[in-house]
């Protein structure tokens, strides 16, 4: 697995994949922040979950490795505290009582080193509410775009491996191994509607899947993205809309 820093395009994020923090609300209800509560957030993107979190809650840190996501939360929410930050390799100066994080850890590689990170930065009693894609996610989507990339003749770019989807079992024993208790642990499908109609998995693809296409000329990269979404019809275009097939994990641990 590779340790990414990409530019990630924050007009398309906003614009089209908004339902990544849309769908993190209903962990803020899980976090159940408190008004004296001192909370980080990972991975905060363009800071709409930390502004949420800080309606209810003092203090509130977002922290994210791409600086043009770090740039856009401070334009949109000045008054919020946002740093760039890797989330296996993070030092901050004081401790938190909670950590929040939503759809990021599988973006990080290091994931043991992370999980020692995010529980040296906690209170004692402290804990951590996380949710990010758990086994088999986005699994038709990207086999689909392995095998058409090797039709392609681009075999290197088909063996891209980028995520980590681990499953509850696998990820609880990271948590438990670095001193966490685990209280709750979950792992469930969620079909995630896209946005546009037309275009919803070449978006998907442009958004997020870019590495893959390193090296591959822009009109083959769109031809591509097209038969990728024409071969994914079947399985994740339903009453007119596409869905990407994402499976989560949402584990809550304590120091
Ligand atoms: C996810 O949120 O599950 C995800 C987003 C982008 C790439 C892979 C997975």
């Amino acid at each position: 697995m590779q340790q990414l820093n990409h530019q990630w395009n924050t007009k398309l994020y906003n614009e089209k994949h908004s339902f990544v923090y849309d769908y993190g609300a209903s962990l803020i209800d899980l976090l159940n922040p408190k008004p004296e509560e001192r909370i980080l957030d990972i991975g905060c993107g363009s800071g709409e979950l930390t502004a949420a979190i800080a309606a209810v809650s003092n203090e509130v840190v977002g922290i994210d490795f791409s600086p043009n996501m770090v740039e856009k939360a401070r334009a949109q929410f000045p008054a919020l505290a946002f740093q760039i930050g890797d989330a296996s390799d993070f030092k901050l100066a004081k401790q938190f009582d909670a950590i929040f994080s939503n759809a990021t850890l599988h973006w990080v590689s290091r994931y043991k080193e992370a999980a020692h990170c995010m529980y040296d930065h906690l209170v004692p009693g402290g804990r951590i509410v996380v949710e990010f894609g758990g086994t088999q996610n986005v699994e038709a989507i990207i086999n689909t775009l392995r095998s058409t990339l090797r039709l392609w003749g681009y075999t290197e770019q088909a063996f891209l491996d980028l995520w980590y989807f681990p499953s509850i079992g696998t990820y609880t024993s990271v948590l438990e191994s670095v001193g966490f208790k685990v209280t709750f642990a979950q792992w469930y499908d969620r079909p995630t509607e896209l946005v546009d109609e037309k275009e919803g998995i070449l978006d998907w693809l442009s958004m997020f899947a870019k590495p893959f296409f390193k090296g591959v000329p822009e009109e083959n990269a769109m031809e591509i993205k097209k038969e990728v979404q024409k071969n994914l019809t079947t399985q994740l275009f339903r009453d007119g809309k596409w869905y990407a097939d994402y499976k989560r994990i949402r584990v809550v641990a304590y120091k």
